[in-house]
Order: C-alpha cells, then sequence, then structure tokens
C-alpha cells in the first residue's frame, strides 16, 4: 500500500466522518444535500436506537438527533451477517473497541430493529448459506453487474435496505477504501470521464456511470422503508421452538438423510441449545452432535454444531443458517461445513406434532409403468391398521400391498400405469400429507451437472483443500415435450460415473493430471496440494481448468447410448483473504 493510498484512504474517511458527525437535529439528507449542492430530498424518517449498550457503543461517532435517531445506522437494515460486517469494519478501521458480549447484544438488537422481513431475505438465502455461487439471474442491468457485482456477488448489496443517502454514502465508503472500483467498476472512462462520463460520441445522449445508475435502483427497489418490513416488524414474536423437531435432510452426494433434532431454550429468549442426531439413509451411518443457536429478527436461526468427529463426513464443527417458517412449523436451511463451507446438509426441520406426520420417500422419483417397493418415512403412519387404499400418490399410482408398517416406516409396492401423468405428486398417508415428495416421468431426457460450473482450490500443506461434491440431476422434458424450457422437471440425483476431462485452453495442456481426482462413484472431487509443483512444466502450480463429465444409463434406455452431461471446474490457489462472519453463530 503505497504513502499516496493512505493519503487518499484518510481523507475519504475524514469525509465520511463528517457526514456522519453532523449536529442533532439535523438528518443526514439535509446535511449531505448542502453539502454536495445537489436538490435537497425530503428526508426519510429514521429508525430510532433506543438500546442503551447500542447507544453508548455507537454514539460517540453517530450521533444521537433528538428523535433518538443515530447518524448512519438508523438509515439502514440489514441481516445479521451485515451488521457483523459493519461493526468488524468499525473495530478494524474506524477505531471502535467492543467487549464480545456488547458486539453479541447489538448486533442482535439491530437485527431485531432494523433487520430484513423473511420475504427481503429470501433472495439471498443462498448467500447468507454458503451455497456455491449462483450465476444470479435477478441481477437488472450489465452496469449494474459491472458496478456492484464485480467485487462480491450481487447478493451483497442485496441484503440490505437504506435511503437514498445511504446509499450514496455507501458507494463513497467504496470509493475511500478501495478507489480503484472507480476505474473498474463504477465510473465509464474512470475518474477523468467527465460528468456525462465516458467516451461517448458527440451528440450522442449523455452515459450515465454505473455508480450513478447502481444508487438510483438502490434507492427506489431496496429503500429503508418496505411494507415487508413494516408487517414484519408488526408481527414479529417470540420463537417459541424448544421441543422435538424431525430433521428431513439431503446431502449432495449421500442422498437422503433422517434424523431428529431436540430444542431446547437457552441463557436468553433467543438463544437454543440443539441435541442432533441423524442417519444417512443410503449407508446407515448414524452421526450424533450437540449445538448451540442464535435466532435473530425472530426467524433467523444462526447456529453451530459440534460433534468428536474429525473426518469430511462427521467433520468436528458445523454451522446452520436457516429460516423458521411463519407459522414456526418448519425450520429450513443449510448446515455446512469445510475450509469454504463446500459441503453441506440441505436440512428442514418439521415440528414433530401429535397426528400423523409424512417427511417423504426413499427414492425421488417413479419411472411410469413400472412397480416399485418405496420407502415412506414419516411419524405415527400406522396407527390404525394401515390399508393400501390408506396411502394416495395421485392419479395413475396404485398402492398395490404394504410390505411392512411401523409408526415412522412404511413399506409399500407401488404401481405406476403407463400413461400416468409426468410431473411430481403429493404423498398421503392417513390423510398427512408431503408436498411434491415424489416425481412420475416417463422418460428420463437429460441430465445435468450440478453445479455446471465450480471452483476447487488447492490446498492441504498451509491452507485448506476446497473440494467440490458434483451431482448428476435427471431430468425429463416436462409437458411441452422440449428440453431446456422452463418447464422441465428435475427428477432428483442419480447415480453417474465420473471422470475429469481436459478442456483445452493451450496446446499440449496437462491440467487434467495435476489438478486432482474425482471419485468415479460419488462425484466428489479432491484437489492436489498447493505450492510449486517441480515435476510440472515450468514448475507451476497444480492449478488448471478441466471438463468434468458425468455418464449416466437411465433404466431402459439403450445401453450404447449413455446420457452425458458436464461441468466447467475450474482449481486455483487458495483463498488469502475471506470476508465471512461466522461469529452470528456463536
Ligand atoms: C470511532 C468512531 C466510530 C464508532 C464508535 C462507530 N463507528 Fe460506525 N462509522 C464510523 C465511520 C468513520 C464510518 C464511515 C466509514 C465506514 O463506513 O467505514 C462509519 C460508518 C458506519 C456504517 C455505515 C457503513 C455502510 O455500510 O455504509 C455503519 C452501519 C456503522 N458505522 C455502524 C456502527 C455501529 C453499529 C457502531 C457501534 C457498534 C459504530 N458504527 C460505531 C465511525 C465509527
Ligand atoms: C472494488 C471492489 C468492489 C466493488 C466494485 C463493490 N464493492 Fe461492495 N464491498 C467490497 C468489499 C471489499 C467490501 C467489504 C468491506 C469491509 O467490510 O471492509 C464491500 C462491502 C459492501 C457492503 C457491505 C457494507 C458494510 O458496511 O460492510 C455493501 C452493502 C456493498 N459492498 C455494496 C456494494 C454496491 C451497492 C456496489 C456497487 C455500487 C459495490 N458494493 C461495489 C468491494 C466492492
Amino acid at each position: 500500500m503505497g504513502p499516496a493510498f493512505l493519503r487518499f484512504l484518510l481523507a475519504a474517511v475524514l469525509v465520511l466522518v463528517s457526514a456522519s458527525a453532523q449536529t442533532p437535529g439535523s438528518g443526514p439528507g439535509e446535511n449531505n444535500a448542502a453539502r454536495s449542492g445537489r436538490p435537497t430530498e425530503p428526508a426519510t424518517p429514521g429508525i430510532p436506537v433506543r438500546d442503551d449498550v447500542t447507544k453508548k457503543a455507537c454514539g460517540s461517532c453517530h450521533q444521537a438527533d433528538k428523535e433518538g435517531n443515530l447518524t448512519r445506522i438508523s438509515w439502514i437494515r440489514t441481516t445479521p451477517e451485515g451488521w457483523q460486517e459493519a461493526i468488524k469494519r468499525m473495530v478494524r478501521l474506524n477505531g471502535l473497541t467492543l467487549k464480545p458480549e456488547d458486539a453479541r447484544h447489538i448486533v442482535q438488537y439491530l437485527s431485531t430493529e432494523n433487520g430484513l422481513a423473511p420475504e427481503e431475505a429470501a433472495p439471498v438465502a443462498w448467500f447468507l448459506q454458503k451455497r456455491t455461487l449462483q450465476a444470479e439471474t435477478e441481477i437488472p442491468s450489465e452496469e449494474l453487474k459491472r458496478a456492484c457485482a464485480s467485487c462480491h456477488p450481487y447478493a451483497q448489496p442485496n441484503s440490505w435496505r437504506r435511503s437514498g443517502e445511504e446509499w450514496k454514502l455507501l458507494t463513497d465508503m467504496h470509493v475511500g477504501y478501495f478507489p480503484v472500483a472507480e476505474f473498474t467498476a463504477f465510473r465509464n472512462g474512470g475518474r477523468g470521464g467527465g460528468g456525462g462520463g465516458g467516451a461517448a460520441a458527440p451528440g450522442a445522449p449523455p452515459q450515465r456511470h454505473p455508480v450513478d445508475l447502481a444508487v438510483e435502483h438502490f434507492t427506489k427497489n431496496a429503500p429503508l422503508h418496505t411494507p415487508e418490513w413494516a408487517k414484519w416488524k408488526a408481527s414479529m414474536r417470540p420463537a417459541r421452538l424448544a421441543g422435538r423437531w424431525i430433521l428431513w435432510g439431503d446431502q449432495p452426494g449421500k442422498g437422503r438423510v433422517l434424523g431428529e433434532v431436540t430444542i431446547a431454550e437457552g441463557a436468553s429468549a433467543n438463544e437454543f441449545t440443539t441435541k442432533i442426531s441423524y442417519t444417512e439413509m443410503q449407508t446407515g451411518r448414524k452421526f450424533q452432535r450437540t449445538g448451540k443457536a442464535n435466532l435473530y429478527t425472530g426467524y433467523a436461526w444462526r447456529g453451530r454444531s459440534d460433534s468428536n468427529g474429525t473426518s469430511l463426513e462427521d467433520p468436528k464443527a458445523m454451522r446452520e443458517v436457516m429460516s423458521v417458517s411463519r407459522d414456526q412449523s418448519t425450520i429450513e436451511g443449510r448446515w455446512f461445513w469445510g475450509g469454504y463451507e463446500e459441503l453441506g446438509i440441505n436440512a428442514k426441520l418439521v415440528r414433530a406434532n401429535e397426528g400423523p406426520q409424512v417427511l417423504g420417500l426413499d427414492t425421488y422419483s417413479l419411472a411410469s409403468g413400472a412397480s416399485k417397493q418405496v420407502k415412506i418415512y414419516g411419524e405415527r403412519l400406522s396407527v390404525a391398521g394401515l390399508k393400501p387404499t390408506d396411502i394416495s400418490m395421485g392419479n395413475g399410482v396404485t398402492v398395490t400391498k404394504i410390505v411392512s408398517a411401523t409408526p415412522s416406516l412404511v413399506t409399500a409396492e407401488v404401481a405406476v400405469a403407463k400413461d400416468a401423468i409426468s410431473g411430481p405428486r403429493d404423498v398421503e398417508v392417513n390423510r398427512a400429507v408431503a408436498t411434491s415428495a415424489v416425481y412420475i416421468y416417463d422418460k428420463v431426457d437429460y441430465i445435468k451437472v450440478s453445479a455446471d460450473s465450480a471452483i476447487a482450490r488447492l490446498g492441504g500443506n498451509t491452507h485448506p483443500k476446497g473440494y467440490v461434491q458434483f451431482e448428476a440431476i435427471a431430468y425429463h422434458r416436462g409437458l411441452d415435450g422440449k428440453k431446456d424450457t422452463p418447464d422441465d422437471i428435475a427428477l432428483g440425483p442419480v447415480q453417474a460415473k465420473w471422470t475429469v476431462e481436459e478442456f483445452l485452453a493451450r496446446f499440449d495442456d496437462d491440467d487434467k493430471d495435476h489438478v486432482g481426482s474425482i471419485n468415479v462413484e460419488t462425484g466428489f472431487f479432491t484437489p492436489s496440494s498447493e505450492g510449486p509443483n517441480p515435476k510440472r512444466k515450468w514448475g507451476t502450480d497444480n492449478f488448471g481448468d478441466v471438463w468434468v463429465v458425468a455418464t449416466f444409463n437411465p433404466p431402459g434406455g439403450d445401453p450404447a447410448k449413455p446420457l452425458t452431461a458436464r461441468s466447467y471446474l475450474i482449481v486455483t490457489v487458495p483463498l488469502y483473504m475471506r470476508w465471512d462472519q461466522p461469529e452470528v453463530a456463536n
């Protein structure tokens, strides 16, 4: 970092402090409008801070006005992770000192008073749950993509709500800390691009800078006050989560997991402890864990659990990012672990109740024209001598025989008619229903590899390896009879064979011999170690890019013509810089 950069940084931070440290009584809108000469907009009413710990810790720099609004903070809403990130920067760069218990209290308070409604958090759930980077289809334009999704996912800004003034100050903060953003992302033709920006041809209408379009977009679409938040804040109630829950999960590469989670109340209203046990259904392996969790904003579950395990299958620590449903009957999200949170279980907790409950089947899909034995998992399924007619899976599917029945597991023979309509089916036992619990299909039309592109990271010496679990998902062409259209139906994961093939980027490419190896049966990719490899041409690192190829023979298909699909895998160096916020989970 050169001295010029540091001077720039200091100047920028001073500007920002003066934007925050204004005289009590003047809203930030008026203050900045006056400073910048922009027209005065009506000031957005803030969200007053009523909590003494927060006022004490933040109020010295973020002064209160007469309504109790703290500058900046009162015009911002975000997730627990967002608040944690901002507070960490206050400590790291702005000189705030804070006891850990006060930091936890403040994150809890601000997430409750200045949080996101469940509907607002849902689109960024994948980001909070550390799922593989998604193709973010919701980015409204190329300009916004360049401005705000080139360093972090678009989900980063999309997990905040702010007044217009605050969106503007946020971009100023970026320019202060990361001046390069001006050239690479924010402005057409860099800082020297002139008022309208860029090298627009004479006479052409002036182009607007991406950063200005971004501020305009978020001001309009991610404002401080929304009907969703007003509604949620009014109806937020204490989460009464103590009791027994059934875990119905999916572990990519392993299949279904079934288990139980006992939640007990912890030291305060928003703290819980957990006892977890579950079984991998394909292998019968059993796991036990104990954990604790914080609940934020009345629905945002952030937990962690521990076991004595030390393997990739049974890690010492797992984190949990889940969301409690409005009626508090389900808690859904992801449990994850690994050096890059790349391994995980898609977890759904269903509150155990008094009546019968259906969780789902051992199989994801049933072929039409076939008979098959299926396992139906649930609770109190066979209260009063179960008959085949007590079970329904919709038109064209007949339960022909109950092979065995216990309260938690019914094994039954089902016959699927040749002309049964393809698509999702609800499974009903004794009037308890699991929706879309199984798919009927006449033919597997194609497979896809999930994810269709992926990143693995070399490691094992000084950094953790970043693994990838690939899955082959079978698809049906859907009712329109055409492949790759929105009505196509995912039929669930299938057992494919896995290979790595060269992605030809240069003459003599040999990446596939160095980047790592894939398990031919499970699709689990293990990258090689980091650091120079003397055996490799030019002694380079083991990085490279390859195709990961899945090959699958669908039942009833021509064995000579298997279905194939592939994913583009980049194997790269370890990640040296992290912006994760694990503390919200304790
Ligand atoms: C020692 C002074 C100081 C204290 C104390 C302080 N802040 Fe800040 N805060 C700043 C400065 C300077 C900025 C502007 C630069 C930046 O965003 O890092 C800022 C900006 C912010 C922002 C806006 C960031 C954004 O995303 O646009 C938030 C949110 C914030 N502070 C929260 C807090 C909270 C919460 C506390 C109390 C736990 C706190 N601050 C305590 C100095 C302080
Ligand atoms: C040059 C890279 C870069 C670009 C471009 C960029 N960001 Fe960021 N952004 C970052 C980094 C790095 C952080 C983490 C800052 C920290 O905590 O110190 C961040 C943090 C954030 C945060 C969290 C705020 C906080 O207080 O921690 C938000 C919100 C955000 N960015 C929104 C945006 C928006 C909106 C845009 C587009 C106008 C954008 N970013 C463009 C690098 C970038």
